[in-house]
């Protein structure tokens, strides 16, 4: 059953501001904050940023813009979307690809997430504030993780408070917490990259960092940075879809493109001088992700003037993004069962969060009890992230690129995208990346995987 114009339990952004810092909330989390400054740290520092910004702009951007405007056009979710546009035919399994991604990543992402909670509160009681060197920091971590109640407790809670933003809405849950949380991100990012760059040694960090060494970009970096641009910018699931379809129609959806895009990147770069020029400053190296952000940093923090401050900050940022990030990955999974099943707001976030945390727990358990049980040398955790990140993500955006470019056709969707500017001045170029350049991109992810 279609209930898509049951604008009470879908709702609608208020303004356009709110709709583009809810959408930059989605788009700016773990994946910046945590991943985005460890894979630069093993791909050759300012070259890999150049190429990730590359993809960005040439990959991510067009596909962002048709997944907003899908969303506007049937302001329905992935399911419903698709199903709307082409009816009976096999492109609704698009949607239901991306319903089910959402499902698989919030399930593993509300581990981590509550990895992050867990960490204010031990930067509050001074837990982490210690550290004699970051070896120590890491075991510290290594046994939170492996610690079963803990994990679960902060799991359950972090998807706690995803549902209750999310069972207020889009526009007093989802919007009105965005509108606060992102640009208080900004500015204690800002105050964060000061404190680094200050910091004796710091220059080498940041050398690493801007000055582009060629030498060490192959075919796989590049395919890693289009693979982080997927994730980065919450495309290729759906998920900027089911935002854009709580847009009114007079909403200018390229500025909004071009919005998002600008921040979700900014932040990741800004992410970059915080943590190069400190990890350099303490002569460490760029090391993995979870031990980079979860133990080298609190090691990092001990070493500086108000180290612990530092930390609390740092980790409610890290928490924040990550909250802006999972409450549009549950909405993604809770608007299809509120349009396609007519469900109230109330029962699809309620059901659906149940059932992606209980989902979710051999993820929490993977780092303690369940970190034997291993398949092809991964855990259950890596299995969910692999088949989530690596396969559904960029197989969603490549059909959903050949999917505007090649069956709903560019010209209905610059109809679409014309219904608010006179003219889409950049048409032309937008319409050759979407049906060329990013599909194309994307079978080179997959290729790569495949033959590597
Ligand atoms: N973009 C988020 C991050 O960088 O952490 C992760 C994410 C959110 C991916 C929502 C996909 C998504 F639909």
């Amino acid at each position: 059953m279609t209930t898509g114009n049951d604008s009470k339990q879908r709702g609608f952004w208020n303004s356009r501001f709110g709709f583009i810092l809810a959408a930059s909330g989605s788009a700016v989390g773990l994946g910046n904050i945590w991943k985005f400054p460890y894979i630069v740290g093993e791909n050759g520092g300012g070259a890999f940023v150049l190429i990730y910004i590359l993809c960005t702009i040439a990959v991510g951007l067009p596909i962002m813009l048709a997944e907003f405007t899908i969303g506007r056009k049937t302001n329905l979710n992935p399911v419903g979307a698709f199903q709307t546009l082409k009816p009976n035919s096999y492109w609704v399994g698009i949607g239901y690809m991306g319903v089910l991604a959402g499902f698989f990543i919030l399930s593993f992402y509300g581990v981590v997430g509550g990895w992050t909670l867990a960490y204010v509160f031990k930067s509050f009681t001074q837990a982490i504030s210690n550290f004699a060197s970051p070896q120590e920091a890491g075991q510290f971590f290594d046994s939170f993780i492996a610690n079963t109640w803990e994990s679960l407790f902060y799991h359950a809670l972090f998807m706690g408070v995803c549902v209750g933003i999310v069972l207020r809405g889009v526009h007093s849950g989802i919007e009105r917490a965005c509108e606060i949380l992102m640009p208080t991100l900004v500015i204690f990012l800002i105050l964060l990259m000061f404190r680094s760059l200050t910091l004796p040694g710091a220059m080498e960090g940041v050398e690493f960092y801007l000055k582009p060494d060629f030498s060490k970009i192959g075919p796989q970096t590049i395919l890693i940075a289009l693979g982080q641009a997927f994730f980065s910018l919450s495309l290729g699931m759906g998920c900027m879809l089911t935002y854009g379809s709580y847009l009114p129609e007079d909403e200018n959806l390229t500025s909004a493109t071009v919005y998002v895009v600008i921040f979700d990147t900014m932040i990741a770069l800004l992410v970059g001088m915080v943590i190069f020029p400190a990890v350099f400053a303490m002569g460490l190296e760029p090391a993995e992700g979870p031990s980079l952000v979860f133990s080298v940093l609190p090691a990092v923090f001990v070493g500086i003037p108000f180290g612990n401050f530092i930390s609390i900050v740092f980790f409610i940022l890290l928490a924040i993004a990550a909250i802006t990030s999972g409450i549009s990955l549950l909405e993604v999974v809770s608007a299809y069962f509120i349009d396609q099943r007519g469900w109230s707001r109330k029962k699809a976030v309620v059901i659906t969060s149940t059932i992606i945390f209980v989902f979710g727990i051999p993820s929490a358990l993977s780092f303690g009890v369940l970190s034997d049980a291993k398949l092809f040398g991964m855990n259950f955790f890596d299995h969910i992230d692999n088949i989530a990140s690596n396969y559904l993500l960029p197989l969603g955006g490549m059909l959903t690129a050949i999917f505007v470019g090649w069956v709903w056709g560019t010209k209905s969707a610059e109809e679409e995208i014309e219904k608010h500017e006179t003219i889409f001045h950049w048409g032309h170029i937008w319409g050759f990346l979407i049906r060329y350049i990013s599909p194309v991109a994307v079978l080179l992810v997959f290729l790569a995987k495949f033959f590597p």
